[in-house]
């Protein structure tokens, strides 16, 4: 397994900047009267939680999540927050104007790694959980790499709800059997293009994409580099310690240019689970997809009908997107949200939640027996398998290498110039290091 810990926080370290502490200061003096109103409503009746899970498979896992806290608060009321756009494209955006507006929700969902400690911690929005930690065993229960991402400075801050692997390529199994084509195991690059050219022929989209909510560009790319240079140089890339220019993500950039010939025409309006729609219903070949598309299959069920191997090249290697929620500098009811915290990490809510949402828990003392063969060979990948943060998710890169790499992607689903890729990539990965200089 690699050292998922290596690389964000000695970069950000070097960045010098104030850790939570000390920037902590200073959000709790600007709260001014209306942090002090906040003291006083404290614990109040409400639980406000923040997240982007509004797809027909996210919000019933969700819902899980509230039932478990209900079952143990019953009187507390929760309310929903959740902004729609899958990856949190909208709801990101939103979050950023409430904090910055001393705002907060109670609990907020994020990814663990450089998400979590570049956009909240280091900026002074998450109050430290390590008591909680401490107190509910979660180090010994849970991946020693997982907990190293949830932590800066020697000190948590946030529960990890669910690991989903981020390299699913999943397909109709009928479509599949219709046009004569065998999916093994594994799919190799140039197997994909067999297929394709198949479901071409027969005038059906290889492959479902979906550019409404972006984050579909940047994932597929990211899987097609893995499974291209291999996670290796994958995660040395992310880590801004391999360049952009290499050949290898040169050939990356083509084969993903190719694979972009088959798509759906009007991928430009569609949503991912809309994209995994047309899987589910047969109308296109592959999706490349987190498993959160597996949530979907739960929600429609349709279980019998879809399979799934790794993005084409990436069998072996298990691309990283950790959920986890925070506890807020601020929080209006934080005592609710310790509480929330709290049923999130253990056994029974992680056993309700991950079946429907797709990933596997964070927890690995959970019986397995209840979980979907998906979700049993996902745990078998997470075990085994090389481990590489996705960018696409936040955990990788800094916020503002994402957002480069969103956008070069998103300019690329269209034009399909490799070369202004590669250069808007190594702009952004020469900007990135002069920050963090
Ligand atoms: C990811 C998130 C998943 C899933 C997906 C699509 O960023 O980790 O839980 O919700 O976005 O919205």
């Amino acid at each position: 397994m690699h050292d998922l810990s290596k690389g964000f926080a000695s970069r950000a370290s070097r960045r010098g900047v104030l850790k939570g502490g000390a920037a902590l200061g200073l959000g709790a003096l600007s709260l001014g009267k209306v942090g002090a109103d906040r003291t006083l409503a404290q614990d109040s009746g409400t639980l406000e939680v923040f997240s982007w899970w509004t797809s027909p498979g996210e919000a019933p896992a969700l819902q899980a999540l509230f039932d478990a806290y209900s079952a143990k608060y019953p009187d507390v009321e929760i309310i929903n927050a959740a902004v729609a756009g899958g990856a949190g494209v909208n709801a990101q955006a939103v979050l950023q104007t409430r904090l910055q507006g001393n705002q907060p929700p109670d609990s907020w969902q994020t990814h663990i790694g450089r998400e979590l400690i570049d956009q909240y911690v280091v900026p002074g929005y998450c109050e430290p959980i390590t008591d909680l930690y401490t107190g509910e065993g979660w180090a010994d229960v849970m991946p020693e790499g997982l907990v190293e991402q949830a932590t800066w400075e020697s000190e948590q801050y946030s529960i990890p709800v669910g690991v989903h692997r981020g390299n699913g390529f999943w397909y109709n199994k009928q479509v599949m059997a219709d046009n004569g084509i065998e999916v093994g195991d594994t799919m190799s690059v140039d197997e994909f293009f067999a297929a394709a050219d198949t479901l071409k022929a027969a005038e059906i989209p290889a492959l479902a994409l979906a550019m409404k909510d972006t984050f579909p560009g940047a994932q597929t790319f990211e899987n097609t580099l893995l499974g291209v240079v291999g996670p290796d140089t994958y995660i040395a890339l992310f880590r801004g310690e391999a360049p952009w220019d290499d050949q290898g993500v040169r050939d990356a950039a083509d084969a993903y240019a190719k694979m972009l010939d088959y798509v759906n025409e009007d991928f430009s309006a569609l949503s991912w689970d809309q994209a995994f729609a047309l899987i589910i219903e047969g109308k296109a070949g592959f999706n490349s997809m987190g498993d959160w598309a597996y949530g979907e299959v739960v929600a429609k069920n349709a279980q019998d009908n879809i399979g799934w191997v790794s993005h084409p090249g990436t069998n072996g290697s298990f691309v990283l997107v950790v959920d986890s929620f925070t506890l807020p500098v601020g929080a209006p009811n934080s005592e609710n949200a310790t509480n929330w915290l709290t049923i999130l990490g253990s056994k029974e809510a992680q056993e309700a939640f991950n079946p429907l949402k797709g990933s596997i828990p964070a927890r690995t003392d959970v019986n397995r027996d209840i979980f979907s063969p998906y979700h049993q060979w996902s745990m078998d990948s997470f075990a085994n398998d090389a481990l590489a943060p996705s960018c696409a998710h936040g955990q990788a890169s800094s916020p503002a290498f994402k957002q480069a790499f969103y956008d070069a992607s998103t300019a690329f689903v269209t034009d399909k110039d490799v070369d202004t890729y590669i250069a808007m990539l190594s702009d952004a990965a020469a900007m990135d290091a002069e920050t963090t200089e």
